[in-house]
């Protein structure tokens, strides 16, 4: 264990980069690729290389799959971070809600779900690009972006579509936004509790009347004319079944030996609509890379431009031919390099032959499987035609986790990438990407989330088709 300062324990280590996981490789040299760390009052573990990452994801699942019990988590899910779906401990109820999502955020090739999902994109793209037409540059357009994506998100998952201009509908996209920023943020109050009393209590009210305020809005506007339909047993057995749908099935008529009931289900819908603010954070920080690379830029316009013809919009069914713009959400998404949560773990165990006592946190670090220069040429720079074989196809090395894997994977994996190709091959189909005087275009790297405020973008239109 490398040597550890009183009270703070480690702590001091991690504040030294800009990406607390490059810290984790820098420790590594000296003190192995599994190592201890003391962090304020937390035991935990750094576990570096894939082969240890695999052992504690897939070989060891079970004894690994808890979430650290950090205060904030239970504070933005009305007092108990159970209720969460990403930072709750696993356990039957926690499988029944993956199960449930599952068949909607991984809808197969060109099922009606899928379907359902491409025309809902290209619609909201149509009002996205609107927009745009009438204003090529956008003041926020991190918030039209996200209103895009919310509304796909609502149309898909809760059969609702919202007039984006609605300040209600405006106020609920800042609070997603923010309480989005937060989660993504780590705190030396995380490790070291006693440091909150110090800490703005109106930061931590406001956030939680912002988790509030989106409970409020997903059970007036999206839940309870489906309850009243449930309580009455009016439920047409034709329509096909949403999310929404999914989950008061399971409350109304309970088939499972874990219990759904109407809270549960709310929160769980609460957590997955969020889910569109992570992708147009990340559609942000993907357009906040491409803007300093127009070649990048110009093979995703030349890609586009041979399938539709300049005709037609861009199809889901298009990605499988245009492995360039796919790609490109790859190397993005492999720069951001978001850190895969914490796991913790539930019982005596151990990685790579080394002793984990139960509850000790788990930091796997996604960080060095994306950035090594060992597992990559030129990780620093941006090249999409990495993940692009001899023959043209996709290929995502074994190393490349960063939706993680095993009981505890991300459940967004299929939706970051289906948005991401229309929303991506739609926009560049249209425009150029231009810098605008003044901005500055640095993407925060080592988290998904970009603040409130942040770089704007020229949409030159092309001249093509709009
Ligand atoms: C580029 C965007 C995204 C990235 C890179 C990402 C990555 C991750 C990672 C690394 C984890 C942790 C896995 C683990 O602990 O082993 C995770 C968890 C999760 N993600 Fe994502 N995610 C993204 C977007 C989304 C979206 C859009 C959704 C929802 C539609 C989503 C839903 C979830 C859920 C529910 C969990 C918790 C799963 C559990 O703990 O059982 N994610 N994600």
């Amino acid at each position: 264990m490398p040597w550890a300062l009183p009270i703070i324990g480690h702590l001091h280590l991690l504040g030294q980069y800009e990406v607390p996981y490059q810290a984790f490789k820098v420790i590594s040299k000296t003190h192995g690729s599994i190592f201890r760390l003391k962090l304020g009052v937390v035991p935990a573990i750094v576990v570096n290389g894939l082969e240890n990452i695999k052992e504690v994801l897939f070989v060891k699942a079970t004894d690994f799959d808890g979430r650290p019990n950090i205060s904030r988590y239970n504070d933005l899910f009305s007092g108990n971070r159970e209720n969460s779906l990403a930072f709750c401990n696993f356990s039957n109820l926690q499988k029944l809600r993956r199960e449930i999502l599952q068949v909607h955020t991984f809808p197969r090739n060109f099922s009606s779900r899928f379907l359902k999902l491409d025309s809902i994109i290209n619609l909201e793209m149509n009002e996205l690009k609107s927009k745009i037409n009438k204003e090529n540059c956008l003041t926020n357009f991190k918030i039209h972006l996200s209103s895009t994506i919310a509304n796909v998100f609502f149309i898909y998952f809760c059969s609702k579509r919202f007039d984006t201009s609605l300040p209600k509908f405006q106020e609920m996209i800042q609070n997603y936004d923010s309480v989005f920023y937060e989660v993504n943020q780590g705190y030396a109050s995380d490790f070291l509790p006693w440091l909150s009393y110090f800490q703005s209590k109106n930061h931590t009210r406001k956030l939680s009347q912002m988790s509030k305020a989106i409970r409020a809005f997903v059970m007036e506007n999206l839940m309870n004319d489906r309850i009243v339909k449930y309580e009455r047993n009016e439920r047409n057995n034709n329509d096909e079944e949403d999310y929404v749908d999914s989950l008061l099935e399971r409350v109304y008529n309970n088939r499972d030996k874990a219990k759904m009931d109407l809270n549960t289900a709310l929160f769980s819908l609460e957590d997955i609509v969020g889910g569109h603010t992570a992708i147009s954070n990340f559609i942000m920080k993907t357009l906040g890379f491409l803007v300093n690379h127009p070649n990048v830029q110009a093979k995703i316009q030349k890609e586009v431009d041979a399938i539709t013809l300049i005709s037609r919009d861009v199809t889901l069914a298009d990605r499988k031919q245009m492995p360039y713009t796919e790609a490109t959400i790859l190397e993005s998404i492999r720069m951001i390099a978001s850190p895969i949560v914490p796991h913790v773990a539930t019982q005596n165990s151990s990685i790579g032959g080394f002793e984990v006592k139960k509850d000790t946190m788990i930091f796997l670090n996604n960080y060095d499987l994306n950035m090594s220069p060992e597992l990559w040429s030129e990780p620093e720079n941006f090249q999409p035609e990495r993940f692009i074989n001899a023959d043209g196809r996709i290929v995502k090395p074994e190393h490349f986790l960063p939706f993680s894997g095993g009981r505890r994977s991300c459940m967004g994996n299929k939706m970051v990438q289906l948005i991401s190709f229309t929303t991506l091959a739609s926009l560049f189909q249209s425009y150029d990407l231009k810098k605008l005087p003044g901005q500055q275009y640095k993407v925060p790297i080592g988290d998904l989330a970009l603040p409130y405020n942040t770089f704007r973008f020229n949409f030159s239109p092309r001249n093509l088709r709009l």
